[in-house]
């Protein structure tokens, strides 16, 4: 017997607004929220003295059935830098071991940078309609470097969970700024 959840279901997304609709559950990120992981803090105390821009929003929207918990999501990163840091997501690794994840750029440009609880590094290059799988254990962030808002969905389990304390206490490895115009990766120096 089926219950009423166990039904066939869609939404839409509005690709040009990067919106669900219905909306379900919307997060804010503002500066405030990440203020410790800018590099640039005089950049971060002279920006929130002015309020503090929004750097990231997050819509989700759950299709749980009787026995399964798939989550639809997207997120939309502003453009913008804290002093020369581009902005970007928090970034997280999921709380259960063997949990995947697929991120789908639908517009905008930068990097998904992933990084293993042992330190391994890698950044993949973003542009409109890459498609990222990232693997159980390896904890995610993405960046926006481009000049225009960049949008990505993605496609994971509600049990993976989220845990944010390994990057708030120690971050990627690599920080992404500009410098003369350039889009450069630079060494966090909590990882040497
Ligand atoms: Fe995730």
């Amino acid at each position: 017997m089926l219950e009423d959840q166990d039904y066939p279901k869609s939404i839409q997304f509005e690709v040009q607004t990067g919106q669900f609709r219905p909306l379900l559950d919307h997060t804010v990120r503002r500066l405030q929220d990440m203020a410790g992981m800018f590099a640039d803090q005089v950049a971060v105390k002279r920006e929130l003295e002015r309020g503090g821009r929004v750097i990231y929003e997050f819509d989700s929207h759950p299709f749980k059935t009787s026995h399964s918990d798939m989550v639809l999501g997207v997120t939309r990163i502003n453009p913008g830098k804290v002093g020369d840091e581009f902005f970007m997501t928090k970034g997280h690794i999921h709380e259960r071991d063997d949990q995947p994840e697929i991120y789908h750029c639908v517009q905008g440009e930068g990097y998904l940078l992933l990084q293993t609880m042992g330190g391994e590094f890698q950044a993949e290059r973003w542009t409109p309609g890459t498609i990222s799988h990232i693997p159980p254990m390896w904890a995610h962030r993405v960046v926006n470097t481009g000049d225009r808002l960049l949008i990505f969905l993605a496609v994971f389990h509600l049990s993976a969970g989220h845990d944010y304390r390994p990057i708030e206490e120690k971050g990627f490895r690599k920080r992404v700024i500009e410098r003369n115009g350039q889009v450069i990766f630079i060494p966090d120096n909590r990882w040497t």
